[in-house]
């Protein structure tokens, strides 16, 4: 089965269904689904810490509209021993972002995400062996990491401290960058106020799950947007939005203005396109407007166009600012902290979409495009 990939076989999987074993043969993989994840968790320590051999999803193929899994490759690579001042960590949960498909890696190369892993050997005292750590090793099972910030994230590895109780997967989301983005984009650009109506795109994803429960901890009316009535409704029930509005909906135009009294203060933009350009139209005079991201476009095979909306922008007098959160990186703990605090009062609820088994990767990040997720999509490695 040279260069073959049974990524038919691929799906989200419980932690009782199998997974599929990658093959090293003259250089090519195969998968089967013939080990079960039980049987993951306790083999690779010793197998895989003792050949050194890790499994690195490459880029395959450059993305043309919406990836798919031919865009991807598994391969192994051959670790060599550890250096002074290296550790060798074992991924946990992988984080799958939308900016991976924005800044690609160049094909043939890893792709980049940050990793909670844990230290199985260490040459860095700083470092130990049992300890978790979050960093910048992209869609690898095992790195030789270096005390050193990561290309994307400008961020050095961190240890993981104060968990107890606490799942090590909230490092890539409420704990991590998608939960400063929120903490950051709404509070230093949106600056919401008490009773102020907060609009959020991609209201049922990663970012979108926070931001709406932080503009309710500011006295705010919050209305979420996202596909289904399905998502609206967790919106609403789980998430603590107080309305929600289908962009898929005939009625979208009108939807959103019953929903929001044509009266939006701040509006945080993760999707851009024309469900913004309407958005827009909503605004008060004044209003803001965060542009965190605009994932509407980012599979777009042709130039994405939108209704103009500089008239708006000058009639209503608004303030539009778009930011990455790396630009918050020296004050990145405020944010984690205060969402710690948050989370551990009760007023801040994670939402993660946890998709098992290291091959899955490329799938959970095809889904997160598809709208399968509901909060981030994270990677449960084992
Ligand atoms: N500025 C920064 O530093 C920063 C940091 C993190 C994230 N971001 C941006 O924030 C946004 C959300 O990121 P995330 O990690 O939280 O992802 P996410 O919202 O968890 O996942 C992506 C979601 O996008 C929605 N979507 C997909 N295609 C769409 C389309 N054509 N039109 C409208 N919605 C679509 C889907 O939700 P529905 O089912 O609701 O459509 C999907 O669940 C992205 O634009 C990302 O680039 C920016």
């Amino acid at each position: 089965m040279t260069q073959q990939f049974c990524y038919n076989q691929f799906h989200v999987m419980s932690s009782t269904q199998t997974i599929p074993k990658v093959v090293s043969a003259n250089n090519s993989l195969q998968f089967c689904p013939l080990f079960t994840l039980a049987t993951f968790r306790t083999s690779p320590k010793v197998s895989i810490k003792n050949a050194m051999t890790a499994k690195v999803i490459i880029l395959k193929r450059k993305f043309e509209g919406t990836p798919t899994l031919d865009n991807f490759k598994i391969v192994e690579e051959k670790l060599r021993p550890l250096q002074q001042g290296e550790f060798l960590v074992e991924a946990r949960y992988i984080s799958v972002d939308p900016y991976q498909r924005v800044y690609p890696p160049k094909v043939g190369q890893t792709m980049l995400s940050e990793q909670v892993a844990k230290v199985i050997e260490s040459q860095n005292n700083d470092f130990p062996v049992g300890s978790s750590v979050v960093g910048e090793w992209g869609w690898r099972t095992h790195t030789i990491a270096k005390d050193v910030a990561g290309e994307f994230c400008l961020r050095k590895p961190r240890l993981l401290t104060g968990y107890d109780g606490l799942s090590r997967s909230l490092a890539l989301s409420v704990l991590g960058m998608p939960g400063n983005a929120a903490y950051f984009g709404l509070l230093h650009m949106g600056k919401p106020m008490k009773g102020n109506t907060v609009v959020v795109s991609s209201a049922a994803g990663g970012v979108g799950t926070i931001v709406g429960q932080i503009a309710k901890i500011k006295g705010c009316k919050a209305v979420g947007i996202t596909s289904s009535v399905e998502k609206g409704e967790r919106l609403v029930k789980e998430v603590g939005y107080d309305h929600y509005v289908s962009y898929n909906s005939k009625n979208f135009e009108k939807d959103l203005s019953k929903a929001t009294k044509d009266t939006v203060h701040c509006y945080f933009d993760s999707v851009g396109g024309e469900i913004s350009s309407s958005v827009l139209t909503k605004m008060k005079k004044f209003g803001r407007v965060v542009i965190c991201g605009a994932i509407s476009t980012y599979n777009s095979k042709i130039k994405a166009t939108a209704s103009e909306v500089q008239t708006t922008v000058k009639v209503q007098h608004l303030v539009m600012e778009g930011f990455k959160v790396t630009r918050f990186k020296d004050q990145w703990d405020e944010g984690i902290q205060q969402n710690l605090q948050w989370l551990k009062e009760g007023r801040l609820k994670p939402f993660e979409h946890i998709v098992d088994g290291f091959s899955n990767t490329p799938n959970a990040f095809i889904g997160m495009f598809a709208g399968q997720n509901f909060g981030k999509t994270i990677v449960r490695v084992g």
